[in-house]
Parts: structure tokens; C-alpha cells; sequence
């Protein structure tokens, strides 16, 4: 974990190395300034020596130039390293997930992604800052602190052997009590987080079941529940404070009483004593300061574990060596292929499906909800691999051909179309980048969108919403289509893109597709008998099973699905219209 993560440093390296150099320096002379006080006391101030006061004086105010100078520039390389560090991981983690797979995506929730991407990074990032600087700066406060004392009075300093263990053993039992508080704490944020996307991203529909008051009612125990952990956590932090004076105070106590004695029987000077008041600061702080590096570290594992888990995502959708980079025509056949979603699945979603598609036909697919048409079509521009058999795209094994190129000539509306927020011409773009104005309109007309564009307020230059919200149902599927059209793809695939399109522009696409893209194999799913009617060939699925595939007429005669949905919608109700 911590191997992939510091591969995240690359060109911080210098500073991230700088600044613990800097911190120890700083340490140093924050150290060696007690020291030179006592020597003016006992020296200078006790003889009356004033050059030597001077003298050292001086050396004093270097130290503590040179100790803010140092801290400044530890600072300095301690920002730079962290943010830089945070911003390559936001940068791996925003490309991992970009090649990520769909069935990666389906392994991680959005707002988990997101919360990686926001919280947990920031949390590393301050991690990371703590480490290169307070992690460096406590042990060395410490060591260095411990030797003067010993130096200026060994025998004084044992009292702060005897202060340690009890600050040590208060601290271990504050950190026992309160970690466990602040890791649920953390995975209600996760439930929080959750509760405010899910509820954001569809507020209509909560709108539309009225649901504000139960999503109010999620989100205030999500709320309370970390209120309530972060209320016992803090509590059991709060006796850090007194236990951290009590162990100081005792100490001074402790100091005062043998330096005293000490002092009367001339074995010490005042100046020496001050030191060692001093000391006994820097000790403690250091102490206390590693036992909260411990808990904070701790607690930013939980989000290097989160982060580092999506880092190491590997896709299993990749290229081969040397893949193809044309795909010759757009026949395809499904050659014995089993699917499942996951490795463990008892039951396979798709089973032995044997399958051979002409260039150029047009094949309706349709099926009960949940049969595997989706999933069947899903294979074919490799959106998942198969677990069994093969999909041959014009020939070849869909795993052969280069991932970029086999998608830009497989164009597929998904069943869950999205528009991104942009103007409609950006939106149409994505089909391809380069398109005219002209291909532009000419894919809108196919897709029977060029009217409506028109009829906007700025016609093609009108803004898209986030998600497409602005526009209809139907009008986002027409987009959608037209901006699969203008990648001009040799396979088309529309899955239930029609659903919310009248069934007379329907046809009208349909009629469309048959004139302008005569060689494009045609691949429709629908749900209404008038959209696959008219296809060379239909597919009938059943429960991840092929029932039936052939003309729409041999269809009609023998496979029992098609007749049930045949007469359901055009004999039993009223005919659609073509
Ligand atoms: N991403 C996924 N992870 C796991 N299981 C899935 C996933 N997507 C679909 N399934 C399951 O696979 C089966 C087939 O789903 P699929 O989406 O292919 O059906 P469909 O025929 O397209 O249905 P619909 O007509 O409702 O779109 C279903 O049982 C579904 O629960
Ligand atoms: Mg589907």
C-alpha cells in the first residue's frame, strides 16, 4: 500500500526530502536556545560580565533567526510536497477510474468514488504534510531535548523517567478508547455521503413520491449518528490536556523541589535549572505530539486503504499485444458464449447463445424484462468480456481488436443514455469530434431530432443540463441516437432507445436508418412489436436463453414468446402506427 502510494511523489521527491532536513535543523536550534540562556544566567548575568552577555546574546538571536528561517523553508518544501503529493493522487485515481471497465464500475458506488476522490485525499494529503514535518520534528525534539537535560543534569533529568510512563500509559488509554469512535465515525461519513448524492442526483423522483420527509429522516440519523461518535471521541480527547499538564506541572514540582536542594548545596546553577524547565516542555510537547501523529496516521489508513484500493483496480478489459486496428465489416457471431456479471454467480446470465448476424441486417432483438438483451448487446463493443465462447466482430474475436478502435465502429445508445452539460452541438461531438455543422443537421434529421433543436431558443448552440435534464425523455433519446450516428460505426446497437419516442417517429428513424445506412449492421432491442417488426431477422430472448431467431414471419409461426407479445399489442390492442 505504502509502496504504491509514495510512487505518487515523483517530481516532490527534492521537497519532500528537503523539509524533514530543515525541520531537524530548526529542532536543533530551537534546543540549543535554552542551553545558551542558561550559560548568560550563570555566566553573564550571575558575574556581571556584560561582553560575554553580549557575546552570547548574540549568538542566541542568531539561533533564533536561523531556527525561523529553518522553519519557514521546512513549511515551504512541507506545502509544496503535500499538495503536490495529493494532486498526483487525485490524478492516478482520476485515470484509474477513467480505464476502468464496467464491471469495475459496478464494483465501486459513485459517491464511494467521489469520496475518495474528495475526503480521503485530502485526508493523505495531510497525512503526508505530517509526516515530512511534525513526524520528523516530535522524535527529534525529543532525542535532542532528552540528551541536553542529561547533559546540563543527569540526575534532575530522572524525573522525567518517572514522568514518562505515566503520560505514556494516559495517552495509550485515550487513544484505545477514542479510535475505535473515530473509525464509525468515518464510515457514517460514507453512509452521509451516501444518503446526500443518492438524494441530490435524484431529487425529482424524491420530489415526485414525496419523500422529503423520510430522506430528511435518513439523512438526520446519518447525521446524528456521527454527531454522537464524534461527541465520544472528543470527549475521551479532551482529558489529553489535563493529563498533559499534570504530567508538566508535576515535573516542574518535581524539578523545583530536588533543583532547589540542589541549588543550596551548589551542585547547580539557577540558569541550569531554568533550562531544564524549559526542557521538560519540549520532552513532554514531543511526547504528546507522537502519541496524535499515531492517532492521526491510523485514522488516514482507513483512506490510503479506500484510495489505494481503487489504484490497484485493474481492468481486465485491455488490449492485447499487437491488437488489430481495423475491424473489416460488421458481421457478427456469438460463437457458444456464457456470461455472468460476477466470477461467483451461480447462474449465468447468458447461456451457450450461438448467434451469426449479416453486415448490413437489421435485427430486432426483444424479450421479457430482465432476459439479458442488454447484457447480450453489451458484449459485442466489449463493454464486458465473455466468460465462455467468443463474440466475433467482422470476423474476429471482439479481444483481438485494438478497445478504441473496435468501439468507434460499434456505436451503442444505452439503455441508460446521459447527455453531458454542454451545448447540443458539444454533446453531438462526442460522436465525433470533427464533425461539420452539416453532419451535424443530417444526423439530427435521422434521428428525427433536427426539428425540435431548431425550435430551442438557440437551436444547436442550446445548453445541455447536467445528466439532460432540460430536455424531454424522448428528445434525449433522438440526441443520443444522432450522436451515435455521427461516429458512422459499421455496428449500430440502440438498446430500448425508442421507449420514449411516439411510435410514428419511431418509424420515421427506423425508415432513416434503412436509406442512410444501408451497410451499418443494425442491432434494435425494443420492447413494442412495430420496431422490430420490419427487421430482417429478430431475436428472442428468454432468460439469458435464445427462444427463437429468424425472419419476424417464421417468428410469428413458431415461437410462442413472439406470438404472446405479437398479439398482446397489435391484435388485442389497437394496431401501432408504422
Ligand atoms: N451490472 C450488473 N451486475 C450484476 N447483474 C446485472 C447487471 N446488469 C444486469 N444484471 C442482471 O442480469 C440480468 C439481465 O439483465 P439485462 O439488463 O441484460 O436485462 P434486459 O433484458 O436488458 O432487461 P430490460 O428489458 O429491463 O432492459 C438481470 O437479471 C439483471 O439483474
Ligand atoms: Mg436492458
Amino acid at each position: 500500500m505504502l509502496k504504491r502510494l509514495s510512487q505518487c511523489i515523483r517530481e516532490y521527491r527534492k521537497d519532500t526530502l528537503l523539509s524533514p532536513l530543515f525541520v531537524s535543523l530548526e529542532v536543533i536550534m530551537e534546543v540549543l536556545i535554552p542551553y545558551l540562556m542558561s550559560k548568560i544566567i550563570d555566566n553573564g548575568i550571575d558575574r556581571g560580565d556584560m561582553d560575554y552577555i553580549l557575546r552570547l546574546g548574540g549568538v542566541l538571536v542568531a539561533c533564533a533567526l536561523l531556527s525561523l528561517l529553518f522553519g519557514a523553508f521546512s513549511g515551504h518544501f512541507a506545502a509544496n510536497a503535500s499538495s503536490g503529493f495529493a494532486r498526483n493522487v487525485r490524478h492516478d485515481l482520476y485515470y484509474a477510474v477513467q480505464d476502468f471497465g464496467f464491471e469495475n464500475i459496478d464494483r465501486f458506488s459513485t459517491s464511494g468514488l467521489v469520496t475518495r476522490l474528495t475526503t480521503d485525499v485530502t485526508n493523505l494529503q495531510n497525512a503526508f504534510q505530517m509526516i515530512v514535518r511534525i513526524c520528523v520534528r516530535a522524535p527529534v525534539m525529543l532525542v535532542f531535548s532528552l540528551f541536553m537535560a542529561f547533559r546540563v543534569n543527569s540526575r534532575l533529568a530522572m524525573v522525567f523517567l518517572a514522568a514518562a510512563p505515566v503520560l505514556v500509559a494516559g495517552l495509550a488509554a485515550i487513544i484505545h478508547f477514542a479510535f475505535p469512535n473515530f473509525q464509525k465515525m468515518f464510515d457514517c461519513y460514507d453512509r452521509l455521503n451516501s444518503v446526500v448524492q443518492e438524494n441530490v442526483t435524484a431529487m425529482r423522483v424524491v420530489k415526485a413520491y414525496v419523500r422529503e420527509p423520510r430522506e430528511t429522516d435518513k439523512f438526520r440519523h446519518a447525521s446524528g449518528e456521527i454527531f454522537r461518535y464524534s461527541k465520544a471521541a472528543e470527549r475521551i480527547l479532551a482529558f489529553n490536556a489535563p493529563l498533559m499538564q499534570l504530567c508538566m506541572y508535576g515535573c516542574m514540582l518535581g524539578l523545583s523541589w530536588f533543583g532547589a536542594k540542589t541549588i543550596v548545596s551548589g551542585e547547580m546553577l539557577t540558569g541550569q535549572l531554568m533550562t531544564m524547565f524549559t526542557y521538560t516542555m519540549q520532552i513532554l510537547m514531543s511526547l504528546m505530539m507522537i502519541s496524535m501523529i499515531f492517532v492521526m496516521l491510523t485514522m488516514s489508513r482507513a483512506s490510503a486503504e479506500r484510495v489505494v484500493e481503487v489504484l490497484q483496480e485493474k481492468s481486465r478489459i485491455v488490449n492485447r499485444p499487437q491488437p488489430l486496428s481495423e475491424v473489416p465489416d460488421g458481421s457478427i457471431t456469438f460463437d457458444h458464449v456464457d456470461f455472468s456479471y460476477s466470477d461467483d454467480a451461480e447462474q449465468k446470465c447468458l447461456d451457450n447463445i450461438c448467434l451469426t448476424i449479416r453486415q448490413g441486417e437489421t435485427v430486432g432483438i426483444i424479450g421479457g424484462t430482465g432476459s439479458a438483451k442488454s447484457t447480450l448487446v453489451q458484449l459485442i463493443p466489449r463493454l464486458y468480456d465473455v466468460s465462455g465462447g467468443s463474440v466475433k466482430v467482422g470476423g474476429h474475436d471482439v479481444r483481438e481488436y485494438d478497445l478504441e478502435t473496435l468501439r468507434g465502429e460499434v456505436a451503442m445508445v444505452l439503455q441508460k443514455n446521459v447527455l453531458f452539460s454542454g451545448s447540443v452541438k458539444e454533446n453531438l461531438r462526442w460522436g465525433d469530434a470533427d464533425a461539420s455543422d452539416e453532419a451535424l443537421v443530417n444526423a439530427c434529421r435521422q434521428a428525427q431530432a433536427d426539428g425540435f433543436v431548431r425550435e430551442f431558443p438557440d437551436g444547436y448552440d442550446t445548453m445541455i443540463d447536467q445528466g439532460g435534464t432540460n430536455v424531454s425523455g424522448g428528445q434525449r433519446q433522438r440526441l443520443c441516437i444522432a450522436r451515435a450516428l455521427l461516429k458512422k460505426p459499421k455496428i449500430l446497437i440502440l438498446d430500448d432507445s425508442t421507449s420514449a419516442v411516439d411510435t410514428k417517429t419511431d418509424a420515421m428513424i427506423r425508415r432513416a436508418f434503412g436509406e442512410e445506412l444501408p451497410d451499418t449492421t443494425k442491432l434494435i432491442i425494443a420492447q413494442r412489436i412495430s420496431s422490430v417488426e420490419h427487421a430482417d431477422k429478430v431475436i428472442v430472448m428468454d432468460n439469458g436463453r435464445v427462444s427463437g431467431f429468424g425472419t419476424p414471419a417464421e417468428m410469428l409461426e413458431t415461437n410462442h414468446i413472439y406470438q404472446e407479445v405479437y398479439h398482446s399489442q397489435v391484435k388485442g390492442g389497437e394496431p401501432d402506427a408504422r
